[in-house]
């Protein structure tokens, strides 16, 4: 089994271009932080074990907020940066896990990256040791003289813009940046740190809207991408969970405890109800399942109450870009009745996903004793939830 790549996201930097007196960032588009933009493309790339956050000093608790914010599991450290943006990156591969064998190097201001760039550079930095996404060169691009005479034409068919993730071998970048850093060779890329001690870079197809967001001009470009992703679109998912009873444990639903009565096996409380709803959240952005979210293994939510985990749902959701505009769900079980108690849930439910009440439905029914529900061996829950782009 492969071990996961580390991502490493320089984003310490003043923005000055930007021109707005702060680090770029942290400006939102589409009401998101262009940082949890680009940490979201991040969090759902497969092969990205752990993240690396590179943030001024000064910004270590903003830049914790966002994580906070969308529910970011991934995130290996929070690290302050340095004076140049080769700095930042050196301090950032420094808290990388020792054991990790690939560094993806990513601009945090790049926030239009998609997981499938990401995953295209890391297959090549594991077959070949450095691999960078870059585009082909669409203008004509010449040198001039300081006069601002044309000195030569280059040939565009070789010219590449290139852009980030630039992802390697750990051994070969953390060599390349020390021989760099000892001779005090600094360069505007990763890349060139790899080049420099003769090792071979690949250049992987990119995007055109993987841009650096480096004028207010890119922010409405930016604007422009997500809005059109954004504005009207709505998803509906499906969810289904179901859980034995187990005597000695204690018995939640929807959020709710129904004390006396005998409780469902699990990993978490085995609320099986906010298990099926945060299945159908993510089922409709496409996102996976709870399992790939909160495995078994995730010390987090060890006997703590599901609706930690449905505020978690709802984070990643956003940090995709999608808020919840209603659930709905129908219980399959002999027993305990519930709906006595289905207002409290809906409003648990609310607060949890940052939603009015008004949107969550429950429902209950038996399963006529037919079956291992009917036997009451266990119970089981359907839901549904639409979603829609913020
Ligand atoms: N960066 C960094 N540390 C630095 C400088 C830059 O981590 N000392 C990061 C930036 O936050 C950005 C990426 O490197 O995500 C690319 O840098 P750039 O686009 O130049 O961003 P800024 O340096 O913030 O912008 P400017 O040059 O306009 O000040
Ligand atoms: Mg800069």
């Amino acid at each position: 089994m492969l071990s996961g790549a580390s991502a490493v996201i320089p984003a310490a930097g003043r923005g000055e271009r930007f021109g707005r007196g702060q680090n770029k960032v942290f400006t939102p588009a589409a009401g998101i932080p262009l940082l949890g933009h680009t940490l979201g493309a991040f969090e759902r790339s497969e092969s990205i074990s752990e993240i690396v956050v590179v943030v001024g000093a000064h910004e270590l608790d903003e830049a914790r907020a966002v994580i906070e914010g969308f529910g970011l599991k991934k995130i290996k450290a929070v690290v302050a940066g340095g004076g140049h943006r080769q700095d930042s990156v050196r301090l950032g591969i420094e808290a990388a896990s020792p054991d990790t064998e690939i560094i993806a190097v990513h601009d945090g201001a790049r926030c239009l990256v998609t997981p499938e760039v990401i995953e295209s550079t890391i297959a090549e930095a594991r077959a070949s040791g450095a691999a960078v996404a870059a585009v082909p060169v669409i203008d004509t691009i010449k040198t001039a003289t300081p006069d601002g005479l044309v000195d030569q034409t280059l040939d565009r068919d070789r010219l590449w813009a290139i852009q980030t993730p630039q992802t390697f071998c750990r051994d070969l970048i953390t060599r390349a940046m020390r021989e760099a850093t000892e001779a005090g060779f600094y360069a505007t890329d990763d890349a060139a740190l790899v080049e420099r001690v003769g090792h071979g870079v690949k250049l992987v197809m990119g995007s055109y809207d993987n841009i650096k967001v480096t004028t207010p001009r890119d922010l409405e470009y930016v604007e422009s991408k997500l809005g059109g992703r954004v504005k009207g679109e709505i998803r509906t998912g499906f969810g289904y969970d179901i859980h034995r009873f187990l005597e000695g444990r204690r018995l939640f639903l929807g959020g709710v405890e129904f004390p006396g009565e005998t409780g469902l096996d699990g990993h978490s409380d085995a609320d099986v109800i906010l298990h099926a709803i945060a299945d159908a959240m993510l089922g409709a952005a496409a996102l996976g399942d709870i399992g790939v979210h909160f495995p078994n293994t995730d010390p987090r939510f060890k006997g703590s109450s599901s609706l930690l985990l449905l505020e978690h749902t709802a984070g990643v959701l956003k940090s995709a870009g999608w808020q919840v505009v209603n659930v709905d769900s129908t219980l399959v079980s002999e027993r305990p009745k519930i709906m006595g108690r289905a207002l409290e849930m809906r409003e648990k439910i609310g607060a949890s996903l940052g939603i009015d009440s008004g949107r969550v439905s429950i429902k209950a029914t038996t399963a006529e004793k037919l079956g291992d529900i009917g036997r009451g061996d266990g119970a089981a829950c359907y839901a549904i939830a639409t979603i829609e782009r913020i």
